[in-house]
Formats: structure tokens, C-alpha cells, sequence
């Protein structure tokens, strides 16, 4: 029979603005997208997962010339920042693009000269309020008070010159019919609900130019002007894909997009300009769109230019990348926004993390050790409703992701976990060992919990990939082989010697007390 190629699946996320470091929202895009990405691999998919910075316009000038730097030497400092942050949160990502690459850049203006010849590029004048921080313009009525941006609060200025315009008016009702014949492009409903009306309440044309930013791509045909920063950013989705992989292009492989994942700030951007300017490329647009929530903290976005933030080195540092990955999947639900807390922080990580999962590796492996030498038994195969049990969780989890409802997946996986941790209660394998004539249900227990730990770890891989692979070695089970396949009944390494790791989420003691201190 012919081999079939795995499928495709390219999934991207916003390419960050360099004009602060990250903080924990950010982190947040980042970890959703890597979690999505991981788990379409488990489906043994061709995945391409791309990340990056957004580098040019008006913001990251003016935060450089605040500090004193050139608009290039801040963003290599501050792109590096967010290069490291992806490492640090255990991002499997195939690329990071820059928009200061070459490639891309020499990209963006041969799309924008295509859609100039398409005929949908046209020269007008334009006055608005400019937020540098949003990088939009503003009409009167979508002001703060004391003429301020609503989203940053922060002061806009009137800025009126003469621009190359994109005819985005006139793509009302193709996007509406892109819309009705897709309802599930833009998840979830509500935010799918509100681009549609956006765009339904009529579109004005979009200035795609600057004539004042000199930080930018220049527009081909006009040396004086350089292009909107978004326009600019939204293409990198395409650009990437021709030079990720030196001498080979993956356009074809790959487009378009499978997934594009968000925050709401940036809604109108990608639910509306962005097909509307495929449309005018003549390219594909993207499958879908992934629309999560903020972090909040103390009740509010946390925002760079607000200085709303929490960092996210400490705790990484302190709890590792998985709880953090963990608690975030958890705590910020899909469609929702969720309020970072300390508190909450520790709590997910003593409770879920080292008390339910941490704590059954931790009986499972001292059990087989003291009852049975450290060699888990045969599957005596009398377990068939727990197997059961797995087999439907791998497709609740499946359904979840689907859905992309990370938190809903992640709350299925970890009803495997609490099973288990019941098992041992149910069970009582220090009252069997006991009993000479009761030694096959004390091999079937070890084995149904060595096999439903490994079977419900494999679920949970996406999110907390470096404990689950320790888990798997501490089990003696391949920690590669983490595919929805490896999660079913009996597919693990039989009769496996176990052997007993460090605590997988160790106990964190609070911040030792000053020096000197009473
Ligand atoms: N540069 C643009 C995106 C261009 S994509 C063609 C941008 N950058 S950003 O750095 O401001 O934001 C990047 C991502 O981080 C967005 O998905 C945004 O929603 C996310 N977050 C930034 N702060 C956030 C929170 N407090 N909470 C959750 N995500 C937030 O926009």
C-alpha cells in the first residue's frame, strides 16, 4: 500500500513586540500555542509551530530613543529576551522569525506590490488619534478621557499626512460569507460573534503607510513612506515559511495556517484586516483561529506599557517551567480571562501537582519496589473497566483539544489521575501483601497503577512535558514514546524494572527569612 504522509499542521503565534521584556501574558500566547503544537504531534501530524518578534514602527522607536538606543540595537537586545523566554518555557516552536530579517522583509513588500497590483492599494490623506502603544489610529469617539487611548490610558496624538490606503471596505461582504460558510473559523462563539459584527457595521479602508515612522519596511513603489507596522507583522505568518528551513521552502507544505492562536487585543487584526488582505493576495486563509483570554492581575490586563506585570523567570525558576505551564493551562480558562495569583500558584502546584500526581509516581514506584522487587507483574488482564476508563479519557482529551478547551482537556486527563490515586485507597496493596492467597490481585493492582499512571501522564504531556518524561524513566518506560497511540491499555514495556526518582514537584519552603532577622 502507498505511504500516506502525516498530515500538515502549521500553527503560529503573535509575533511579540520588542519594546519591553515579557511578562507572564505573554508566556501565556506562547504556552497555549506549545501545548496545541505538542499535542497535534502525540497525533503523529507534520507539525510546523512558528514564533517571533515584531520589531519596526513607532512603539519600539520611541521605547529605543527612551532608553537611549537605536531602534536596531533594542530590538536585537529585547528580541533575544524573548528567544530566551521560549527556551526557558520549553517551546518546541521550528522557527523564530524577526520582521528585521532580510527575508521577510523582501517578502512583505512583494505581497504588498501584489496586492498594489490587484488594484486595492490606493493614495489618500488621513487624520486620526495615534496610539504608538496600540499602533492604531483612533476616531474621537473611541477615546478615553482627556483625549487618552481606552485600552493603555495612555496620551494619543492627531496625526494627519498623506497615505497609501488598503480598500478593506470592500471586502465586507466576502468576509461575511467567509464567516457563514465557516462557523467555526474564529473560536470561541463570542469572539467569532464579535468580529462578525465588526465587520457586518461596515469597514473603513485601512492606511497601510507611514510617512513619518522611518523604522520599517519601505513601500516599493514609494521610498518616502514605510509600511504599517501591522501590515507588516500580519505577513510573517507567510514570509516565514520560505526561508524557516535554509534551502528548502515550505509554503506549499504548510499553507495555509492550520491554527492561529491570540489574545482578544488583537481580534480585529487577525479575524478581519488579515483575511481581507489574503483575499487580496490571492492566498488561502488560515483554518482557524484560537481567541484566548488575559492574565489579569490585581483585576487588570497585565500590560508592558501599563507596568501591570508579573515576571515570569522567578517562578519558573523556583517551581520549574511545568507548573507554570500547568497552573496557566488551568487557571486561565478557554474564552475566559484568569487573575495570576501567588497564592493560587502554590496552590495548584502543592495540591494537583506534587500531591496527586507527584504522589502517585511516588506509591506506585515504593510499592512495586517493596512488594515485588521493583519489577511491575504481567497485566493478569482482570482490569477491564479501568482500561476502559483510559481508552475513554484519550478520546475525551482528543474531543477537548478539538475544541482547543485546553483547560477541559487538562481537567480530563487529570480525572485519570485522581482514579488512580483512588485505586490505591480502594485497594489497600499494604493489606493484600499480607495475604499469600490474595497475590494475583496485589500484581493486578501494581500493574493497573503503573499502567494507568503511565497511560494518564501521556495525556497530560503537552502540559507538563519534562515531569512526564522523568515520570516515564522513572517507570522504565521509553519517555519518547508519548503518542495518543503509546496512552492506550497495555502499550507500555511490560514487566519494567521502576526506580525511585527525586520528588518530580518538590516541596517549595517559603523565602528564608533575612538574615538577622527575629
Ligand atoms: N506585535 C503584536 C502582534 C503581531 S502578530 C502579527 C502584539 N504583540 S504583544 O507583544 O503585545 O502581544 C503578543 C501576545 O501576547 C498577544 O497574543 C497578546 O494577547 C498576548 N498578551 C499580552 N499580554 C497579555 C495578557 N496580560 N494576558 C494574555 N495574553 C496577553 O500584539
Amino acid at each position: 500500500p502507498p505511504m500516506t504522509a502525516a498530515p500538515p499542521f502549521y500553527i503560529t503565534t503573535p509575533i511579540y513586540y520588542v519594546n519591553a521584556d515579557p511578562h507572564i501574558g505573554h508566556a501565556y500566547t506562547t504556552i497555549k500555542s506549545d501545548i496545541v503544537a505538542r499535542h497535534h504531534r502525540q497525533r503523529g501530524e507534520d507539525v510546523f509551530f512558528l514564533t517571533g518578534t515584531d520589531e519596526h514602527g513607532a512603539k519600539i522607536a520611541e521605547s529605543a530613543e527612551r532608553v537611549g538606543r537605536t531602534p536596531r540595537e533594542h530590538a536585537d537586545l529585547l528580541s533575544a529576551r524573548f528567544r530566551d523566554l521560549g527556551g526557558v518555557l520549553a517551546s518546541t516552536h521550528d522557527f523564530f522569525i524577526r520582521t528585521t530579517d532580510p527575508e521577510h522583509e523582501a517578502g512583505v513588500q512583494r505581497i504588498v506590490a501584489a496586492i498594489h497590483d490587484a488594484g486595492d492599494i490606493y493614495r489618500g490623506s488621513y487624520g486620526g488619534w495615534y496610539c504608538s502603544a496600540c499602533e492604531a489610529f483612533y476616531g474621537e469617539d473611541d477615546l478615553g478621557p482627556g483625549r487618552t487611548c481606552a485600552i493603555h490610558g495612555t496620551p494619543v496624538r492627531w496625526v494627519e499626512e498623506e497615505n497609501w490606503f488598503f480598500r478593506l471596505s470592500a471586502y465586507r461582504d466576502r468576509l461575511l460569507a467567509h464567516y457563514d460558510a465557516n462557523p467555526g473559523w474564529v473560536l470561541p462563539a463570542a469572539r467569532r460573534n464579535e468580529a462578525r459584527s465588526m465587520i457586518e457595521g461596515g469597514l473603513d479602508d485601512l492606511s497601510i503607510s507611514r510617512a513619518q515612522i522611518e523604522w520599517g519596511v519601505p513601500v516599493p513603489w514609494d521610498a518616502g513612506q514605510t509600511i504599517y507596522v501591522w501590515i507588516d507583522a500580519l505577513l510573517n505568518y507567510r514570509t516565514a515559511l520560505a526561508y524557516a528551513r535554509p534551502g528548502e521552502d515550505l509554503t506549499a507544505r504548510y499553507w495555509p495556517p492550520s491554527l492561529q492562536v491570540m489574545g482578544k487585543d488583537i481580534l480585529k487584526f487577525h479575524a478581519v484586516i488579515w483575511p481581507a488582505m489574503l483575499m487580496a493576495a490571492g492566498l488561502e486563509l488560515p483554518e482557524r483561529l484560537m481567541i484566548h483570554g488575559y492574565v489579569l492581575k490585581g483585576g487588570e490586563k497585565m500590560s508592558k506599557t501599563t507596568g501591570n506585570v508579573v515576571d515570569p523567570f522567578p517562578f519558573i525558576e523556583r517551581y520549574g517551567i511545568d507548573a507554570l505551564r500547568y497552573y496557566l493551562t488551568r487557571e486561565v480558562r478557554f474564552g475566559e480571562d484568569g487573575t495570576f495569583t501567588a497564592e493560587g500558584f502554590e496552590g495548584r502546584y502543592s495540591g494537583e501537582l506534587a500531591n496527586e500526581l507527584g504522589n502517585l509516581l511516588n506509591r506506585t514506584v515504593s510499592m512495586v519496589g517493596r512488594y515485588r522487587d521493583g519489577v511491575v507483574p504481567a497485566d493478569p488482564g482482570g482490569d477491564r473497566e479501568l482500561a476502559a476508563e483510559v481508552d475513554a479519557a484519550v478520546v475525551t482529551v482528543r474531543e477537548a483539544f478539538d475544541r482547543l478547551d485546553l483547560s477541559r482537556a487538562a481537567e480530563d486527563a487529570w480525572v485519570l489521575v485522581r482514579r488512580f490515586n483512588r485505586l490505591v485507597e480502594e485497594r489497600a496493596p499494604w493489606k493484600l501483601a499480607k495475604d499469600p492467597e490474595r497475590a494475583g490481585d496485589l500484581d493486578q493492582t501494581l500493574f493497573s497503577l503503573a499502567e494507568g499512571l503511565r497511560t494518564a501522564a501521556i495525556l497530560v504531556w503537552p502540559i507538563i512535558p519534562g515531569s512526564v518524561e522523568r515520570l516515564l524513566g522513572a517507570l522504565r518506560q521509553d519517555p519518547t514514546r508519548v503518542g495518543l497511540d503509546d496512552a492506550r491499555w497495555g502499550a507500555g514495556v511490560p514487566q519494567a524494572r521502576v526506580a525511585p526518582i527525586p520528588p518530580l514537584f518538590p516541596r517549595i519552603e517559603p523565602d528564608e527569612p533575612e538574615e538577622g532577622a527575629a
